[in-house]
């Protein structure tokens, strides 16, 4: 069994991934804090946000590493792209106390063969060995599961809030999953952004698209605060009610693939 836990964080466009990626990093970080773990946190968007809401910076990204070695690649034909690209993965990998973070950054250019996707999947396949955890904050959507980057993670956290088309997409992301036999060995889905007071309602709504949803995130105008000014979400304090309901997503998601991950 391959040692690194894999959680993609994925969902409509604005649901909050981010956010919650962030949150989980940090929690999941809180939780394993005696046992030294390694985590890598993956900015899989191409409009890359994870680094802010972290608190980091962060210079080159894979699809500059791809650049370049388009470039080899035109003035040497035989050049094996995924070896040299598994040589250079880290340079673009930034070092963290507790985390490692690497930026996917632009999706293919013009007339590109190898497109960040693929790359991903590469990464996905080798690089997490070495991690503990590896947290993926997707892009917006459904494409990475279409496209199977995201077809054997271990966990996928789906965020939905309260509108139907994030309940839609969703259901679409189950759907795919189930179309391509991908082996996501739990799709969770996490509702955001809720009010006090409409727990219920909403639970109710995504039961009509066959969901179930398994936590919520209350709706809270410190994150909003945090991001119209520029603070990383995950310096919210402990007590701030998306931080609770997050750290209990970490702690159930742990002990599970602690345990294999037969209970989920
Ligand atoms: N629990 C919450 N309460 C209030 N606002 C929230 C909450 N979670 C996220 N937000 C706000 O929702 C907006 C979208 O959040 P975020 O960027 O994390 O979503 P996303 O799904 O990653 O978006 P994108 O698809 O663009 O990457 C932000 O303005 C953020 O401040
Ligand atoms: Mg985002």
């Amino acid at each position: 069994m391959k040692k690194g836990k894999v959680i993609a964080v994925a969902g409509k466009g604005g649901t909050g991934k981010t956010a919650i990626a962030a949150l989980l990093i940090r929690e999941i970080l809180k939780l394993r804090a005696h046992e030294d773990i390694c985590v890598l946190a993956i900015d899989a968007d191409a409009d890359s946000n994870l680094p802010d809401a972290l608190g980091i910076s962060y210079g080159k990204t894979t699809g500059d590493i791809r650049e370049s070695l388009l470039e080899d690649k035109h003035r040497d034909v035989t050049l094996d792209m995924r070896s040299q690209f598994i040589g250079k993965i880290a340079e673009v990998i930034v070092e963290e106390d507790q985390y490692d973070l690497l930026v996917m950054g632009r999706p293919e250019g013009p007339g590109c063969y190898c497109p960040v996707n693929h790359i991903l999947r590469m990464i996905i396949d080798t690089l997490t060995e070495n991690y503990d955890y590896t947290i993926i904050d997707c892009e917006a959507g459904l494409e990475h599961l279409s496209r199977r980057t995201t077809r054997d993670v271990d966990v996928m956290l789906v965020v939905l809030d309260t509108t139907v088309k994030s309940m839609k997409t969703a259901l679409q992301l189950r759907k795919i999953a189930e179309e391509i036999d991908a082996d996501v060995k739990k799709m969770m889905n996490v509702a955001n952004k809720i009010p006090e007071g409409a727990e219920e309602m909403i639970i109710e709504e995504a039961k009509k698209y066959s969901l179930d949803i398994e936590e919520i995130i209350p709706f809270d105008f410190l994150i909003q605060e945090y991001d119209s000014k520029g603070m990383p979400i995950m310096d919210l304090p402990e007590d701030a009610p998306p931080v609770v309901s997050v750290s209990r997503i970490a702690k159930y998601i742990c002990e599970a693939l602690k345990n294999g991950g037969g209970e989920f």
